[in-house]
């Protein structure tokens, strides 16, 4: 990999003055900390956050610990935000990930989707992740640099192959790359939040598309046009995404239950990963030692939710799932039903199922997919820590859909260019 330098021997090269004070403080010093960073400290093989254990892992290792530092929005976070926290961590040791503030996405780029608590949840949920710091710029300031040497200890600032512009046109990455400090990762993935927003207003288009037949039948037009239009659509925000055996064993932990271990099982769509379910997961695992997640076939999320989910293809949802720290492993398309066959053959001690969920249908008098497990006494309700939902995160896309679909149409033109000038990348 062709990085802008590799040098390691700068420490005390770089000082400046007024380091200290300001809005900077990582997650772990905000009141956050309760909601979130509370139950990953207690999480037992995580000792994030805890100067002293680096300090010892040091002396053990005899080797400094490498820190980088990688930022972003992470509004609508997907598998590609998760792929490239993975590129940027295999080039540390410890990962630090600048979360963009709601004020600074507001007047960069226009609202965003979800809330900083929430985009917290989601990227600290992730495995590689090991600390977050809330509310950095936008766009990297010197000031903001140095303080990320200076009081963050970071060593690299990693960022993608995509250039990053300053407002007044230079190269915002200019001053880490002078100093040695700056590590590039190459954008692979087949998706952006763009797409999925696009996805999302597509089935809202969707729905008006099919409306349209039984009106215009009577005036004598050719259903067929409407359909030709709902392709149209469907193709236009086709993923770009090509599931590899390779990326997926990159974001599985490979490693099955111990010996005596209790087999937790969850399942559901997973559709648009968001916070509810990096809660729902970390609920669920606190009840055994091996959480496996059963993750729906997309027409099982279809013939539950309607023809225009799932909005992220199977794969895509996998991924999602896996990039989560507390899933030990998934169910590449999982039945709707549970049955005993699956107990027996995964070990399975628990399952469980949120409070809050999408799909209704299990109370609707139709099938219980879960009466297996409840007859063996080993089904149990847990309360979904919070009630945000698939549909939910879409409403709020829907009810802003001008103002997405305005930024979408210019990001859109540009993620074309991008994919039409694509090469061939090697490496990860
Ligand atoms: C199956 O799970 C139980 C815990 O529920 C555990 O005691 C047992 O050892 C497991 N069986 C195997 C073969 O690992
Ligand atoms: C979700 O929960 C929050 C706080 O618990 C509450 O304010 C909000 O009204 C709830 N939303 C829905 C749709 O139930």
């Amino acid at each position: 990999m062709e990085y802008e330098s590799n040098s390691s021997t700068w420490d005390g090269v770089y000082y400046y003055p007024h380091l200290f004070g300001g809005i900077m403080l990582t997650a772990a010093l905000l009141g956050l900390s309760t909601s979130y960073f509370g139950g990953i400290m207690g999480f037992p093989t995580l000792p994030y956050m805890l100067p002293y254990l680096r300090n010892l892992q040091k002396k053990k290792g005899g080797k400094k610990r490498i820190r980088v530092y990688m930022d972003g929005c992470f509004d609508l976070m997907h598998y590609g935000h998760a792929n490239a926290l993975r590129q940027a961590k295999a080039l540390g040791d410890e990962l630090v990930v600048g979360l963009v503030s709601d004020e600074e996405i507001v007047t960069n780029k226009g609202p965003p989707v979800l809330s900083m608590e929430e985009r917290l949840a989601l990227v600290s949920g992730l495995k590689w992740v090991d600390e977050v710091i809330a509310n950095a710029p936008y766009a990297i300031t010197e000031d903001f640099m140095n303080r990320l040497f200076n009081e963050h200890k970071i060593d690299y600032i990693i960022h993608g192959d995509d250039p990053c512009l300053l407002p007044d046109g230079s190269d915002a990455y200019a001053l880490a790359k002078k100093v040695g400090r700056y590590k590039q990762i190459k954008r692979t993935e087949g998706v952006s939040s763009t797409d999925i927003v696009g996805r999302i207003l597509a089935s809202m288009d969707d729905k008006e598309v099919c409306q349209v037949p039984k009106e215009s039948s009577q005036n004598g037009e050719p259903a067929e046009m409407n359909k030709n239009a709902e392709n149209l659509l469907k193709s236009k925000h086709a993923s770009n995404f090509l599931p590899t055996s390779r990326r997926i064993v990159q974001f599985s932990n490979a490693k099955g239950p111990g010996p005596n271990a209790r087999v937790v099982y969850i399942d559901g769509a997973f559709d648009l990963f968001h916070a509810g379910h990096v809660e729902i997961l970390k609920s669920a695992r606190q009840l055994g030692d091996f959480l496996l997640v059963g993750i729906y076939t997309d027409q099982i999320v279809s013939e539950q939710r309607g023809a225009h989910f799932p909005l992220m293809h199977l794969h895509e949802r996998s991924l999602g799932v896996l990039a989560c720290r507390y899933v030990d492993e998934v169910i590449i398309g999982a039945p709707w039903e549970i049955t005993k066959d699956m107990i027996t053959t995964f070990n399975i001690s628990l399952v469980v199922h949120g409070t809050v969920s999408e799909s209704k249908s299990s109370l609707n008098g139709e099938l219980d997919p879960y009466s297996v497990p409840k007859s063996m006494g080993i089904f149990r309700m847990i309360e979904s820590p919070k009630n945000i939902t698939t549909t939910s995160v879409a409403q709020r896309i829907k009810a802003n859909h001008e103002i997405y679909e305005k930024r979408n149409a210019k990001k859109e033109a540009s993620e074309k260019k991008f994919y039409e000038e694509r090469k061939y990348i090697s490496g990860d």
